[in-house]
């Protein structure tokens, strides 16, 4: 899979020389601080997301329609298992490599994004850490090729920043686990074949009750909630799932009974990566959107680019993305070393959402009218965002976490 990625990104200058001046500016900026490898897997990608998903983009939104077609195409490319090995049918690739694919997926589709970043980190990532090889073989591989894909199912509509309260009850009766209880938020929901789910299997353990199964969809006792109707991402699904005496096989446990908290904090890190990465997209489709809009516009009989009012935006926004960017890279590079990221992970996704809520905002002031109608893409950027800051852990929950690994490091 990652010789498909790499072989597709074999034309890149070529390509590169039909786009627009801005996007030369940001290949170029990939080159320096990127290996050869990713900058392919990037301008593969870019290739992708301009044919693929920006034409398209609006109109899914609009029709919050799942994007099946492209979904199987991304399989086909790999994106959709990017640090899976090859033996379970994933691109063997990095975390860097994965960060930025879903940020130029992203940039085209954030609804594509999210879809993208749930399969590989939420779904997969859990089983690639804590399955058994027999669970690997069995619950990855469909899951990579894009003819599947898997969703997470940890927050309740009583629980969401509070992971560990978890109220949904795994029982075990004889062989099998039977399921009660209801989660919600699930992103993937309604097109998913799997899911990875949470539920306490002895509440006076509170967080150390916890344990995670695989369930698949669909199955007996196990019901989806109507589809969220929602600010932005709507091209992905988002529903409840509703568990009634669900009943999986005994071995469907994954990782040891009591380990859930530990396994779902551990694939948040990872999952915290990912929607940095989206959230670097939707910003980096906003600035592009309000640079050259500013560069086209005319007032004062020239363009608004050589006005200093506008020029002060736009150095903030280049300044707030580049910084998250790196932040999101660096959480990669220590995921992809074997060394803690825990902080770092947070850290980007903070600074990587707020980045993207606030350069949303100013790309719409800089289009003025322009930004507030669907004609053009910036109001989409601006509803799209807003979610980054709350999913997979909200701003506040980032700053928790941030001074918890903080204090925790000067206290030694
Ligand atoms: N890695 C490994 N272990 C961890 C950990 C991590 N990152 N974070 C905590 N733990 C461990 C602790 O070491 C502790 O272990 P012991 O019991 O052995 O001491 C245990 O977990 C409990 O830790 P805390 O006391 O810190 O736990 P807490 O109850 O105070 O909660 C929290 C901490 C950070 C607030 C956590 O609950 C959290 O991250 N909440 C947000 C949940 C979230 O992101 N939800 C999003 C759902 S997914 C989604 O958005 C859907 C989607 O489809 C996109």
């Amino acid at each position: 899979m990652a010789a498909v990625l790499l072989a597709r990104g074999g034309g890149a200058a070529a390509r590169a020389l039909t786009f627009g001046c801005l996007r030369q500016l940001h290949t170029v900026y990939q080159t320096v601080e990127l290996p050869e490898t990713h900058q392919m897997l990037c301008q593969t990608c870019r290739d992708f997301a301009e044919k693929e998903l920006v034409p398209i983009a609006a109109q899914l939104d609009k029709e919050h329609r799942f994007p099946a077609e492209q979904v199987k195409k991304m399989g086909a490319l790999g994106l959709l298992a990017m640090d899976v090995p090859e033996e379970y049918k994933g691109a063997g690739l990095d975390y860097l490599a994965y960060s930025i694919a879903v940020e130029e997926i992203s940039r085209g589709c954030a609804s594509t994004g999210v879809v993208m970043s749930v399969n590989n980190s939420l779904y997969l990532g859990p089983i690639l850490k804590f399955g058994s090889e027999e669970q690997k073989h069995q619950w990855i591989a469909p899951f990579a090729s894009g003819d599947k894909i898997g969703c997470f199912a940890l927050s309740e509509p009583g629980n969401g920043s509070d992971a560990g309260a978890a109220s949904t009850v795994a029982r075990l009766d004889g062989n099998e686990w039977v399921l009660n209880g209801t989660k919600a938020w699930i992103t993937n929901a309604w097109d998913a074949s799997a899911v990875v789910v949470f539920a306490t299997t002895d509440k006076s353990q509170k967080h150390k009750g916890i344990s995670a199964f695989l369930v698949p969809m669909p199955t007996p006792g196990l019901s989806l909630g109507k589809k969220e109707d929602k600010l932005g991402i709507r091209a992905s699904s988002t529903a409840n799932l509703i568990f009634e005496d669900c009943r999986i096989p005994k071995a469907n446990l994954l990782g040891q009974q009591g380990m859930g908290f530990k396994i779902a904090m551990q694939t948040l890190d990872s999952g915290r990566i990912g929607i940095a990465s989206q959230a670097l997209g939707i910003a980096q489709g906003a600035l592009d959107c309000a640079v050259d809009y500013a560069e086209k516009r005319l007032a004062f009989g020239s363009p608004i680019s050589k006005l200093q009012a506008i020029q002060f935006k736009l150095a903030d926004m280049a300044l707030a993305l580049e910084g998250a960017r790196l932040l999101t890279w660096r959480a990669a590079m220590l995921k992809d070393n074997g060394k803690p990221y825990t902080k770092e992970a947070a850290m980007a996704k903070l600074a990587a959402s707020e980045a993207a809520t606030t350069i949303s905002h100013q790309a719409i002031q800089i289009l003025g009218g322009m930004g507030y109608v669907t004609e053009m893409p910036a109001e989409r950027h601006y509803r799209d965002a807003r979610i980054t800051e709350i999913y997979e852990g909200t701003s506040e929950i980032q700053r928790l976490v941030i001074a918890g690994q903080l204090l925790k490091e000067y206290r030694g």
